[in-house]
């Protein structure tokens, strides 16, 4: 028997019954038989909360990709041709860019500014796809997934508050690299106004965090706003993944 499906499908819980799970000879004794129905839809309740937990916990769009890349120029223009993107931000390191209300569907790391001693011929896994990012509705989502996650012996590589987004950074067992988002801003135009702004400017990486204290903090409550870098001067984290791992090379 599916015991979650019955609940879930119908949030019906009250139409599970002792027969449904096998319990049907046990009407000797009917408190008993109470009793047992009592806590076993209670067990129901619990795992059909968590069923619905994680369901809550899955992204809701996959948001944008990144590339490493030694024709930089080259693929902004591309991406222009192609999708009709519009660059959203650019720098000689870094550039994003988008064709529609998201703040950036493509971003692009110049490895040939940021490691020149590479070759133009080089081929993937050192240019090619650095990461594809995927958005989560709430910061609760996103932390909680991170607590699943964690549970099951999967960790993060980066955890990096981008300023547009606060992000947790995984790698699949091949390798390849995810950025799990929720957005900061509240409008596509906020965004872009950020990405143009000083702060971005000064500093497009971003500001590691400590997830486990974050994912306290979000089950306390607090909010994006909440977690915004403290005032001051926090250091600019190093680029880390695959793309770090390469910076380091260089
Ligand atoms: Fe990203």
């Amino acid at each position: 028997m599916d015991r979650g499906s019955g609940y879930q499908q119908n949030g019906e819980i009250d139409r599970i019954t002792l027969t449904d799970i096998g319990f049907g000879h046990c009407d000797a004794n009917v408190r008993l038989q109470a009793d047992w129905r009592a806590h076993i839809l209670t067990l129901f309740m619990r795992f059909g909360t968590e069923e619905m937990k994680m369901a809550d916990t899955h992204p809701t769009k996959m948001a944008h990709v990144v590339y490493r890349t030694r024709r930089f120029d080259e693929m902004l223009q591309w991406y222009q041709t192609v999708f009709g993107a519009r660059i959203q931000y650019q720098n000689p390191a870094l550039a994003f860019a988008t064709f529609d209300d998201e703040h950036h569907r493509f971003a692009f790391a110049n490895l040939s500014l940021m490691q020149p001693n590479g070759s133009s011929d080089d081929r993937p896994p050192t240019v090619g796809v650095d990461h594809v990012g995927y958005t989560f509705a709430s910061l609760s989502d996103l932390f909680e997934t991170y607590a699943r996650l964690k549970q099951d012996g999967i960790r993060p590589y980066w955890c990096v508050h981008h300023g547009i987004t606060v992000s947790v950074y995984y790698a699949d067992p091949d390798g390849n690299q995810m950025e799990f988002q929720v957005d900061c801003c509240r409008s596509s135009e906020e965004a872009h106004a950020f990405m143009n702004g000083p702060q971005f400017g000064e500093n497009p990486v971003g500001v590691e965090y400590d997830p486990d204290e974050w994912l306290a903090r979000v089950r306390a409550g607090q909010t994006v706003a909440d977690l915004l870098p403290s005032s001051g001067d926090p250091s600019p984290s190093p680029i880390r993944g695959t793309l770090g791992s390469i910076l380091q090379k260089a």
